[in-house]
């Protein structure tokens, strides 16, 4: 019984070196081999743990009873359509990476609350210039997505004096926070919306969900944070908004094609600021015990937690 540690990106050490240190250490303790020098013998491999499988490896895996992901999405498994049939796949939800990815979204949400960009300019200029700004409560963020992330984060936001709605697949009734779902109550929520704040997983539901469309229902001036993957932004469509002033920013931490290429127009637009996909981190410390669990429950013929619904895409 081992654990195959891999991805197409590379050499990934030191980070599979700290993941294969904290699962050895696990009661129990797991045999973990390093994707793709260690490979071996692949009739040995009964999990794996994966963040961007290459393409054909777990179909080549025969004994493999666990596909496990590195991140709490899973969009990165699915994306070939040769995964090996009957094997559960798995996401992380490890309460350290929520609170990371809550913080990204808080962060956001103030930084744009207290129009920092606007004294970053003004420290540059030497112009002292105190502007009034809206109190929190009559700004309304918009959550896509009120799952274990964006729930955490309407929370966080509603004690902030936030003015918070969620929009999800299914009916939700979180405190305080104004809920829509569904196709039907899609536009209410983008229309109330003036910070909108994308927590989704990358299905082929909401692929290109924040279209022109979704921004022309959006107040006038107000802007996206997409902390969720590339695939929901239509590119083309942000910039447009942008430039014609529908919008007003837009924070962006994924991209379609990551490392963000270097003549992406992105880089340099005004009203965007980046981050290279590092809102939240998985932080093998403190989610070795879930993927210990989960591989010990796998081993045993148990389902794992936290099983993804392979129709669902979530
Ligand atoms: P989750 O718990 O699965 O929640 C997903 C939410 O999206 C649920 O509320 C779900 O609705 C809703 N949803 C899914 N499909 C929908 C649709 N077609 N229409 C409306 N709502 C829909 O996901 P999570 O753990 O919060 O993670 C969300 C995503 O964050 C991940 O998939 C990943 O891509 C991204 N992420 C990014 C980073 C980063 O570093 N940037 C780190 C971690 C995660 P229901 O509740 O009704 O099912
Ligand atoms: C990161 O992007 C994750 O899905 O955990």
């Amino acid at each position: 019984m081992t654990l195959l540690l891999a991805s197409s990106w590379g050499d990934m050490d030191p980070y599979f070196g700290k993941w294969r240190e904290m699962l050895v250490r696990q009661p129990g303790g797991i045999e973990v081999r390093l994707y793709p020098d260690e490979l071996g013998d692949v009739a040995d491999i009964t999990a794996a743990l994966v963040w961007d499988p290459p393409p054909g490896l777990l179909a080549g895996l025969p004994n493999l009873k666990l596909i496990q992901s590195l991140g709490m999405g899973v969009d990165h498994i699915f994306r070939h359509d040769d995964l090996p049939a009957g094997v559960p796949v798995a996401r992380l939800v490890d309460p350290d990476l929520v609170t990371r990815m809550s913080e990204y979204c808080v962060h956001s949400v103030l930084h744009y609350h207290r129009d920092a960009d606007r004294y970053d300019r003004d420290q540059a200029a030497k112009r002292w210039n105190p502007v009034s700004y809206p109190a929190a409560s009559t700004r309304r963020v918009g959550i896509m997505g009120v799952g274990a992330i964006g729930a955490d984060t309407a929370g966080k936001l509603k004690q902030l004096g936030f003015d918070v709605a969620g929009w999800s697949r299914t009916p939700k009734d979180l405190p305080g926070v104004v809920g829509f779902h569904g196709g039907e109550g899609f536009a209410g929520f983008m229309q109330r919306s003036e910070f909108v704040v994308c927590l989704l997983p990358l299905t082929a539901e909401t692929e290109g969900i924040l279209d022109a469309g979704a921004f022309d229902l959006m107040p006038f001036g107000g802007g996206i944070i997409n902390a969720a993957r590339g695939g929901h932004v239509v590119d083309a469509d942000l910039i447009a908004a942008l430039d014609s002033g529908k919008l007003g920013f837009a924070k962006l931490d994924v991209f379609r094609e990551e490392p963000l290429p270097k003549d992406h127009p992105f880089w340099s637009h005004p009203k965007i600021r980046i981050t290279p996909h590092n809102a939240g981190i998985t932080n093998p410390v403190t989610a070795a015990a879930e993927v210990a669990e989960n591989y010990r429950r796998a081993m045993r013929g148990e389902p794992p937690s936290n099983i993804v619904d392979p129709a669902r895409g979530y």
